[in-house]
C-alpha cells in the first residue's frame, strides 16, 4: 500500500486537460449594458471600470462588439431621462428600453435580449415598487411590472428578467405575456436575491441611488436565509419561471449548489456589480492578476452549478478564451 498519487491527474497540462471536470465557454456568460436616454455619447461609470452607460447613437458598437466575440446574450437596464412616482417612462412604447431592443433586434436579430424588469431605474424615489403611506403596495407594483413585460416584448424582448423581488411577480407576468400572446417570451426570475452590500456601483450605474433613501430589507432576502431560498425558488417555478437567479453569486455558492441539487431548471448567476469592481480595485493596486483571478471567480460559479452566469467580465472573458478576436 503506498498513498495516493493525485498528481497523476495533473503533472501535464494535457492530462489537466483531459481531467477537466468543467470548462468555461462564452455560451455561459451574459452581458449587462446600461442604456441612458440623456446621453448623446458613452460614459464610463466611475465605480465599475470598463463599463459604460451607452447613449443610444452609440449602443450598436457595444452590440456589435459583443456579437463578434460570440456572446449569445445580453441583459439591458435603462436609465430615462424623466422620473416619476410611479415610473411610467417604462412602459413607455417609445421608451428607452423599447428603442434600444428594436435597434439590437435590428442589427443583431440572433443576439438573445434580455430586459431586467424593474421600477427602481424609474421611479423618483428609487424603491422597487410604487409606493403607498411609505410602504410598498405590492399588488399595484405587479399591475405595473406586468404592463412593462408586455411592453418590452412588444418591442422585441426575448426574455424578461423581474429584478425587484415582489411577490407574485412570475405569475403576473407569465399571465399577461400569455394574454398578450407572447407565449415565446420567457421569464428568467431573480429568485433569490439578497439585500446584499454589493449592488453599490449598479446603482451609480443605473442611476437607481440617485434619490434613494432607505434600504431594500423589506422586499429582498436577509442574508443569513437559505432554507428561505429554496422556498423563493420553488414559488418561482410553481408560477412558471423558466429560469431560476442566485444574486448575488461569488457570496452565494451555497446557495447556487443547494438550488442545483433540488430543481432541474436552469439556473442563472449574477455576479454584481460590487463582485467586480473588488476584483478591478484589486488588480489597479496591483495585488491581484486580473485574469486568474476572473477565471477563479467564474469557474467558481460554475463548479457550484450555474448554467448562465451574468456578469461584468462577460467580454473580457470572451477576448480571453479566443484571444484571436477582436472588438
Ligand atoms: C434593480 C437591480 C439591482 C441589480 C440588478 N437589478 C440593484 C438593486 O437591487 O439595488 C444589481 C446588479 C449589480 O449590482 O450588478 N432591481
Ligand atoms: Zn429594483
Amino acid at each position: 500500500m503506498t498513498y495516493s498519487q493525485f498528481h497523476r491527474y495533473r503533472h501535464t497540462q494535457s492530462l489537466r486537460d483531459l481531467f477537466q471536470e468543467k470548462t468555461l465557454t462564452v455560451n455561459d456568460v451574459i452581458l449587462p449594458i446600461f442604456i441612458h436616454e440623456s446621453l448623446t455619447q458613452k460614459k464610463e461609470i466611475a465605480s465599475l471600470p470598463g463599463m459604460f452607460q451607452w447613449s443610444l447613437a452609440d449602443l450598436s458598437d457595444e452590440i456589435k462588439s459583443a456579437v463578434d466575440l460570440g456572446i449569445k446574450a445580453v441583459i439591458l437596464f435603462g436609465i430615462p431621462s424623466k422620473k416619476d412616482d410611479i415610473g411610467s417612462e417604462a412602459d413607455n412604447p417609445n421608451g428607452i428600453i423599447q428603442k434600444a431592443i428594436t435597434l439590437i433586434k435590428s442589427i443583431a436579430p440572433h443576439l438573445v435580449v434580455i430586459a431586467d424588469t424593474c421600477l427602481c431605474e424609474y421611479t423618483s424615489h428609487g424603491h422597487c415598487g410604487i409606493q403607498k403611506d411609505g410602504h410598498l403596495d405590492n399588488p399595484k407594483t405587479l399591475t405595473r411590472l406586468a404592463s412593462i413585460a408586455v411592453s418590452y416584448a412588444n418591442a422585441g424582448a426575448d426574455m424578461i428578467a423581474p429584478s425587484g423581488m415582489m411577490d407574485g411577480m412570475v405569475l403576473a407576468i407569465r399571465e399577461a405575456l400569455d394574454h398578450h400572446h407572447y407565449h415565446r417570451v420567457s421569464i428568467m426570475s431573480y429568485s433569490v436575491k439578497y439585500a446584499s452590500g454589493l449592488y453599490g456601483p449598479f446603482r451609480d450605474a443605473a442611476g437607481s441611488g440617485d434619490n434613494f433613501k432607505g434600504n431594500r430589507n423589506h422586499h429582498q432576502m436577509n442574508i443569513t436565509q437559505s432554507r428561505e431560498a429554496i422556498l423563493e425558488a420553488e414559488a418561482d417555478i410553481q408560477e412558471g419561471a423558466d429560469i431560476i437567479m442566485v444574486k448575488p453569486a461569488g457570496t452565494y455558492l451555497d446557495i447556487i449548489c443547494k438550488l442545483r441539487d433540488r430543481f432541474n431548471h436552469p439556473i442563472a448567476a449574477y455576479q454584481v456589480s460590487g463582485e467586480y469592481s473588488m476584483l478591478k480595485a484589486a488588480v489597479k493596486a496591483g495585488i491581484l492578476d486580473e485574469e486568474k483571478a476572473m477565471i477563479e471567480s467564474l469557474a467558481a460559479i460554475k463548479r457550484a452549478g450555474a448554467d448562465l452566469i451574468i456578469t461584468y467580465y462577460a467580454k473580457q472573458l470572451a477576448k480571453y478564451l479566443s484571444p484571436t478576436l477582436q472588438t
